[in-house]
């Protein structure tokens, strides 16, 4: 047996060996085991095709000089969604040390130059050191966070074009707001829920703190402009998709710088 296949035999045992929150096969074909038993494959292949619509839409040229950035990548299936897409550099980013091992693995084993596994808090980001990214993902965070307003700051400032964000929602509450006087009321622009994690934070999927904040779906969208996008807008979601992503308890927004 050859290095390169005894090498390719190792990378697969320890794929097949591990968990997976995502719906994966090897490129020889094997299926690896999925943490949820295949139950939330549906939100993952949803997304991912969101996302496509959503690159199709916005990054239709040639994306080899374009570079990406997946905060909170969790095991890199996003990221390595990106790299097959032809971004020229992704880079795959969690606060989690053991998702960035795994993401670094799917690297790996479908041999992606392109994507690249660090560990790192979002709020430790910056672009003076990180870089500027062409698209910013954020996936699944926003509502694991209790400061998700410092959250989008950041992903504001690491785009350079687009920010994609995907985020569970609470519903909105509108109306006007007596501030001081009820001579003197604001209109309400959106809400947060706040949700417990407390007792969670060993979860892999969970807050690393906590305390979460979900937005409202406009809230979000308020916030976004508030902080220096352009235009934000929720995508569209495919009629037989997942079923939070079709009745608006999640939403995918879409920012542009
Ligand atoms: C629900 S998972 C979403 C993963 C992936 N983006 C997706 O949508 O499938 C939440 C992820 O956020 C990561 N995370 C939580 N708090 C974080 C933080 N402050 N900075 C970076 N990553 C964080 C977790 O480790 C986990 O991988």
């Amino acid at each position: 047996m050859s290095t390169a296949t005894t090498e390719r035999d190792a990378l697969y045992a320890r794929a097949l060996a591990k968990h997976w929150f995502y719906p994966l096969t090897l490129p020889d074909g094997r299926k690896l085991t999925s943490s949820h038993d295949g139950r939330v494959d549906a939100i993952h292949h949803t997304r991912a095709r969101m996302l496509d619509a959503f690159l199709a839409d916005r990054f239709a040229d040639d994306r080899s000089a374009l570079g990406a950035i997946d905060l909170a990548c969790h095991q890199g299936w996003f990221s390595l969604q990106l790299a097959r897409a032809g971004f020229g550099r992704v880079e795959a980013v969690d606060a989690r040390r053991e998702h960035v091992e795994d993401a670094a693995l799917l690297a790996d084993i479908y041999q992606s130059n392109a994507m690249r596994a660090r560990q790192s808090d979002v709020f430790a980001l910056k672009p003076d050191v990180d870089g500027t990214h062409d698209l910013v993902l954020m996936f699944g965070l926003l509502y694991h966070l209790e400061n998700p307003i410092g959250a989008l700051r950041v992903a504001r400032a690491l785009a350079r074009r687009a920010c994609v964000i995907e985020t569970q929602v609470v519903p909105h509450m509108a109306g006007m707001v007596d501030w001081g006087s009820y001579e003197y009321v604001r209109p309400l622009k959106g809400c947060f829920g706040i949700i417990d994690e407390v007792d969670e934070t060993h979860a892999p999927e969970a807050s690393v703190t906590g305390v979460c904040l979900a937005p409202s779906t406009e809230g979000l969208l308020w916030l976004l402009r508030a902080i220096g996008f352009r235009e934000a807008w929720v995508l569209p979601v495919p009629s037989d998709g997942y079923e939070q992503l079709r009745h608006g308890k999640r939403v995918m927004v879409a920012a542009l710088v």
